[in-house]
C-alpha cells in the first residue's frame, strides 16, 4: 500500500491555535484517516514568525507524524485571514456580499502555495500518495508539479462549491480553476458542489466535461472529479460515549435543565453556520407557543473561530446581541431559555451534551457536509433517541433525509419544526433515527478515506 502525505493549512498537533476544540470537522477527519495509514501529515503550525524560513517541525503523537512549518506574519494576514478566508470562504459560502476582493491577498495565497510546495517536496518519497486539502491550498497541484512532483496528486473541497453566476465575481477565477485541474482527482463533498464544479468547467473554461464519470479535459490533461461524502469516525466517537468524562456531561446537563427539554446547537462561530438566525427561529417558537417557553432550554456551545477577520466579529456580537435580547424579554428568576456557551468543549463532553439534549438543531445557511448533525444522530440513547432538525442547505441533509429538514432563513419554519420536534411520538422518533443511523455507522471517515484513495491509486494505474 502506497504511503498517504496529507497536506492541509490545519493540522492536529498539540499547542496549536485554537486546538481547545474549534479546529473544525476537517483536522478531525484527517486525524481518523492518517491513523489508518501509514503516512504523514503537512500544514501550517499555527504559529507565526517574522520572516518565512520553511524550517520544519516533525512530530509524532497518536501514530500521527506531522510535518509543520510556521507562517510570516504578512502570509497569516494577506493567505489566511485575507485570500482563504475573507476571499474564498465567504464566496464558497455563496456570500459576496462579504467577500473582499483584495490585490495582496491574491499574491500572498499565491506565495504561500509555492512555500507549501517548496518545503514539502523533500518530504514525498516515490510511491506516495499525495492528497491536497481544502480552499487554501488549491494551486498546490501546479506547483507540486511544476517542481516535477509526478505521484498521484489528489484533492478535496470540504466546502460548498459556488454557482457560477457567483464565481466569476472572483478576479482571475479562471487561473483559480484552471490550477485546480492540475490535480488527478477532486472530490467535493455532495453532488449539487459536484456540479456546480463540472458547469463551470464547461461553460467558463470550455473544457470538455463527462458528466456521467466526472472526467473534464483541459488542455489534453484529464482530471476526475466525484463527490465523496464525508462521515465521522464512528467507532472513536462512540468511545468517547463510555468515558467518565462524557457520563458526567450528561449529567451535569441534565441536572441542570431539570425537568425541561435540551435543546443544543455546536459551531464554530462563523456566519454559515446561520446562528443568529436560529436565535430568531428560537424566538419565533417562544413568540409563537408563549406557554411552552418553560418546557425548553436552548444551549448554543459556539467557540471563536478565525477572531481576526471583521466579519467573525460582527457575527459574534450580532449572535450576542440577540442572545442577550431574547433572554431579557423571556427570563424568569429560575429559568434562562438560551444559554451561550463561548468556548470549545472536547469530544467527551459534546458526547455527552448531545446525549442528554432531546433536539439537535443544525441549520447553516450554508456548509459543505457538517459533521455535529452526525455526532448528534450517533450519541442517541438507541430506545429514546432526540430529534434532529437540518438545514436543508447543509450537505449532510442530502444524506440525512430522516432529520426534520428546514429552511434556516425562516423563522417560522424552524419555530414550527421545534414544536413538532417536541411533540414527536417515540416511535417515530426511533424510525427516523434508526435510518440516520444506519448512514452515520457505515458513511464513516475511513470508508470516505478508502474510496477516494482507491478511486486515486486506480486513476493513476489506468493512466499509466
Ligand atoms: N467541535 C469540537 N468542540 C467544539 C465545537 C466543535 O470538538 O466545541 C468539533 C465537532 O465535534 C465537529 C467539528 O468540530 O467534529 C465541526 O465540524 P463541522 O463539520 O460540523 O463544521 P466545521 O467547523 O468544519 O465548519
Ligand atoms: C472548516 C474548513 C477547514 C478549517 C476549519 C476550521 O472545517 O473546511 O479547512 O480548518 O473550518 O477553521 P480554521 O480557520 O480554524 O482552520
Amino acid at each position: 500500500m502506497s504511503r498517504l502525505v496529507v497536506i492541509s493549512n490545519r493540522v492536529a498537533v498539540p499547542k496549536a491555535r485554537g486546538v481547545a476544540g474549534a479546529q473544525g470537522g476537517l483536522s478531525g477527519a484527517l486525524n481518523a484517516a492518517l491513523k489508518r495509514n501509514r503516512g504523514i501529515w503537512f500544514g501550517w503550525s499555527g504559529e507565526e514568525a517574522e520572516e518565512f524560513t520553511g524550517d520544519l517541525h516533525i512530530q509524532r503523537h497518536d501514530d500521527v507524524t506531522t510535518a509543520t512549518i510556521d507562517l510570516a506574519t504578512q502570509d497569516v494576514e494577506e493567505y489566511y485571514n485575507g485570500y482563504a478566508n475573507s476571499t474564498l470562504w465567504p464566496l464558497f459560502h455563496y456570500r459576496i456580499d462579504l467577500t473582499e476582493y483584495e490585490r495582496e491577498f491574491g499574491v500572498g495565497y499565491e506565495r504561500v502555495n509555492e512555500n507549501f510546495a517548496k518545503s514539502v517536496v523533500p518530504l514525498i518519497d516515490q510511491d506516495d500518495m499525495v492528497w491536497v486539502h481544502d480552499y487554501h491550498l488549491i494551486p498546490l497541484g501546479e506547483r507540486l508539479r511544476s517542481k516535477g512532483v509526478k505521484n498521484r496528486i489528489g484533492f478535496f473541497l470540504h466546502t460548498p462549491w459556488p454557482p457560477t453566476r457567483l464565481l466569476v465575481s472572483l478576479p482571475f477565477h479562471e487561473r483559480l480553476v484552471e490550477s485546480m485541474l492540475h490535480y488527478d482527482l477532486i472530490g467535493f463533498q455532495c453532488n449539487e458542489w459536484l456540479e456546480s464544479f463540472l458547469h463551470y468547467c464547461a461553460k467558463e473554461m470550455g473544457a470538455e466535461v463527462n458528466e456521467k464519470t466526472g472526467q473534464v479535459t483541459l488542455n489534453g490533461r484529464t482530471s476526475i472529479a466525484k463527490a465523496y461524502p464525508i462521515g465521522i469516525d464512528y467507532d472513536h466517537f462512540m468511545s468517547k460515549g463510555e468515558t467518565g468524562k462524557a457520563r458526567q456531561a450528561q449529567q451535569r446537563l441534565l441536572a441542570s435543565t431539570r425537568h425541561r427539554i435540551a435543546m443544543i446547537g455546536v459551531d464554530r462561530l462563523d456566519y454559515s453556520k446561520g446562528l443568529p438566525e436560529r436565535i430568531d427561529g428560537i424566538g419565533r417558537f417562544f413568540d409563537t407557543y408563549p406557554d411552552r417557553v418553560r418546557e425548553l432550554i436552548y444551549i448554543q456551545i459556539a467557540p471563536p473561530s478565525r477572531e481576526d477577520i471583521g466579519s467573525y466579529q460582527q457575527i459574534r456580537s450580532l449572535l450576542e446581541q440577540k442572545t442577550g435580547q431574547i433572554n431579557g424579554e423571556r427570563s424568569e428568576v429560575d429559568i434562562v431559555p438560551i444559554r451561550y456557551v463561548n468556548k470549545g468543549q472536547s469530544q467527551e463532553e459534546l458526547f455527552g451534551f448531545y446525549r442528554a439534549s432531546k433536539i439537535g438543531l443544525v441549520t447553516p445557511l450554508r456548509d459543505g457536509m457538517n459533521l455535529v448533525a452526525k455526532e448528534y444522530v450517533a450519541a442517541q440513547d438507541p430506545e429514546d433517541p432526540g430529534v434532529l432538525i437540518l438545514s436543508r442547505f447543509a450537505g449532510a441533509a442530502q444524506q440525512l433525509q430522516d432529520a426534520l429538514l428546514v429552511n434556516p432563513h425562516s423563522p417560522d419554519d424552524v419555530a414550527h419544526n421545534i414544536r413538532i420536534a417536541l411533540d414527536m411520538p417515540l416511535e417515530e422518533r426511533k424510525a427516523r433515527w434508526q435510518k440516520m443511523i444506519k448512514t452515520v455507522r457505515e458513511d464513516n471517515v475511513l470508508r470516505w478515506t478508502e474510496h477516494f484513495t482507491e478511486d486515486l491509486a486506480e486513476i493513476r494505474e489506468k493512466a499509466e
